[in-house]
């Protein structure tokens, strides 16, 4: 992998980003931005499993309002991060927390989905039923607001890999 991100360090598209200064201040901002309304969209949802806010309204209708504002969120993320990695693929490549953040954010992303397909359409999804979750699902909203809590905190630890991996830093062994 480190060799393909060395190539691909020299060639024109990344030699084009590492040399436009101002691209990867932008689709850094871009990407904290959006993680600010995903992260808040998945409280929300998660709240409402908890019954703590929006309790008088149907599930469905709380779910679907934040659905498009996750799924558009992390699309806007994956598309600044790829060019994030594209400008400096050694870097990322070589870090730790990245590979970390990737596998965390792929288990974080099925398991979302598969919440979303356990709920039957007709009852939870088309509305009506003031949908009550059990214990079980109450924590499993907790361990989710924690997983893309643990994600954002990998997106920022790229930057110190050595410093919060030690000898664990992938940056550290390829050095
Ligand atoms: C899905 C594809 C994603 C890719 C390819 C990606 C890639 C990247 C890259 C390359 C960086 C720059 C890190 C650095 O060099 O210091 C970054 C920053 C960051 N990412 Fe992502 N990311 C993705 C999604 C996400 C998601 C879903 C979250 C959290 C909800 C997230 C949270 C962060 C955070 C907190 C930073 C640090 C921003 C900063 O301090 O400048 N990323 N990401």
């Amino acid at each position: 992998m480190l060799e393909f991100a060395t190539w691909f360090q020299g060639t024109p598209v990344s030699v084009w980003l590492q040399s436009t200064l101002w691209i990867v201040p932008l689709m850094q901002s871009v990407h904290i931005v959006m993680i600010g309304i995903v992260f808040v969209s998945i409280l929300m949802v998660a709240l409402r499993v908890m019954g703590w806010i929006r309790a008088d309204e149907p599930f469905a209708a709380v779910l679907n309002r934040f659905t498009p504002w996750i799924a558009g969120g992390l699309a806007v993320m994956a598309a600044t991060g790829l060019i994030l990695v594209a400008a400096e693929p050694v870097r990322e490549f070589s870090a730790t927390s990245f590979w970390m953040k990737m596998a965390l954010i792929l288990v974080a992303v099925a398991s979302g989905l598969g919440f979303r397909a356990a709920l039957t359409p007709e009852k939870q999804l088309a509305g009506g039923d003031n949908l009550h979750f059990s214990g079980r699902s109450k924590a499993l909203a907790v361990g989710t607001v924690l997983l893309w809590l643990f994600i954002i905190f990998l997106g920022r630890a790229i930057a110190y890999d050595i410093e919060i991996w030690g000898p664990l830093s992938l940056n550290q062994r390829f050095s």
